[in-house]
């Protein structure tokens, strides 16, 4: 795994995770299919043990599950050892009537949308209460974005009382000590490009917009613009909720999009015979640009969490990117793993 301390000279004032590579809570949260309690404690346990010392979860992910799950994991750990982010937005209210969503046997609450300064302090209070810890160390500002179904093209009424509420509160937050960053965590690059606009972000978390399959946008508008403000990128769904592991689901959606599996299916054949194979390219790609600060696959199991930190530490011949560029199946300007 790459420890080395992240010290872009641009970013040195901005929060980064002390580490490059973590742990995403969504399946932990149920997400997919039903975790036990038992399965996802061994999946975190099997993560710290292999080294991972930086974790991501959110209040949606299961209703509260996945925060309550990473408050018994993470309670006996010394707090300066690990960094924890966490989101804001949506606040759980204990309901007979549980939503359907994403997350299977999730916890008995339903949600609000709040982007207000009062919303974002009671989340975050909410947040240690099931988190059983003192102090986060990242916040993000949850699916705040057009491809949120609650939303649509609402979302820039949403952005508007997250501008005026959520964010400079969040920057007050950071100047009293009580956190280290913000940003926001969405799933599309335009929220970004706006509260970089806008705000003073520290850091934010792309999901789903840099990985193998999909990169081009990220890495021409979304890439630029953070470096210019020496903001960091944390990667979510670097296997696109699974599909670079050889899953068939492509990030949270019903449908697999037009010629990925083949797309995927010659990736795999180049790594193979290049000594390597998809899921460590994937997680080394979508780890390698300097603008990127962590990158946090999901885990179920401590297998995938100590394969996952062995895909880190791999070495993949520079061959392997060079013929995949030559194949065009990565743009020619995406930054190598060294
Ligand atoms: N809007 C946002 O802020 C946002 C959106 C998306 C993601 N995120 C963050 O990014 C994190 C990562 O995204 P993600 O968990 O949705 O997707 P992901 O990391 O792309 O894929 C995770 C899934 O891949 C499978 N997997 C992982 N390692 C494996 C291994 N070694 N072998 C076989 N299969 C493996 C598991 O599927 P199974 O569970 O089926 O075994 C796992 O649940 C999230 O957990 C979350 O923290 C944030």
């Amino acid at each position: 795994m790459d420890s080395a301390p992240n010290n872009n000279a641009s970013a040195k004032d901005r929060f980064r995770p002390s580490q490059r590579f973590g742990l995403g809570g969504v399946a932990i949260g149920n997400a997919f299919r039903p975790t036990t309690d038992e399965q996802a404690q061994e999946a975190m346990e099997g993560a710290w043990a292999a080294g991972v010392r930086y974790f991501d979860t959110s209040p949606w992910y299961g209703l509260g599950l996945s925060e309550r799950r990473f408050g018994q994991f993470l309670h006996d750990k010394k707090r300066d050892d690990y960094v924890l982010s966490t989101k804001i937005g949506r606040l759980l209210k204990p309901s007979k009537n549980i939503p359907k969503t994403i997350w299977k046997e999730p916890s008995p609450f339903t949600y609000e949308y709040d982007y207000s300064a009062a919303g974002v302090r009671r989340s975050v209070e909410d947040s240690l209460q099931r988190l059983g810890i003192e102090s986060l160390d990242i916040v993000f500002i949850h699916d705040l974005s057009p491809d949120n179904g609650d939303m649509k093209d609402k979302w820039t009424e949403y952005f508007k009382t997250a501008q005026n509420g959520a964010m400079p509160e969040l920057t007050r937050m950071r100047e009293e000590g009580l956190i280290k960053g913000w940003g926001l965590g969405v799933n599309t690059i335009e929220p970004i490009l706006r509260t970089l606009e806008v705000a003073d972000p520290d850091i934010f978390l792309s999901a789903t917009q840099y990985s193998l399959m999909k990169h081009e946008d990220a890495l021409n508008r979304l890439f630029p613009a953070c470096e210019k403000k020496g903001v960091s990128l944390v990667i979510g769904a670097p296997l696109n909720a699974g599909f670079l592991a050889g899953i068939d689901r492509y990030d949270y959606g019903d449908k697999i999009p037009a010629g990925f599996k083949e797309k995927r299916e010659r990736i795999s054949k180049i790594a193979q015979k290049h000594g390597t194979d998809l899921r460590t390219a994937a997680l080394q790609f979508s780890a390698a640009p300097a603008v990127v600060s962590a990158v946090i696959p999901g885990t179920r199991s401590p297998v995938q969490a100590k394969d996952n930190v062995a895909s880190m530490k791999a070495k993949i011949p520079a061959a392997f990117w060079a013929e995949l560029k030559k194949e065009k199946l990565i743009a020619a300007n995406a930054p190598e793993p060294k």
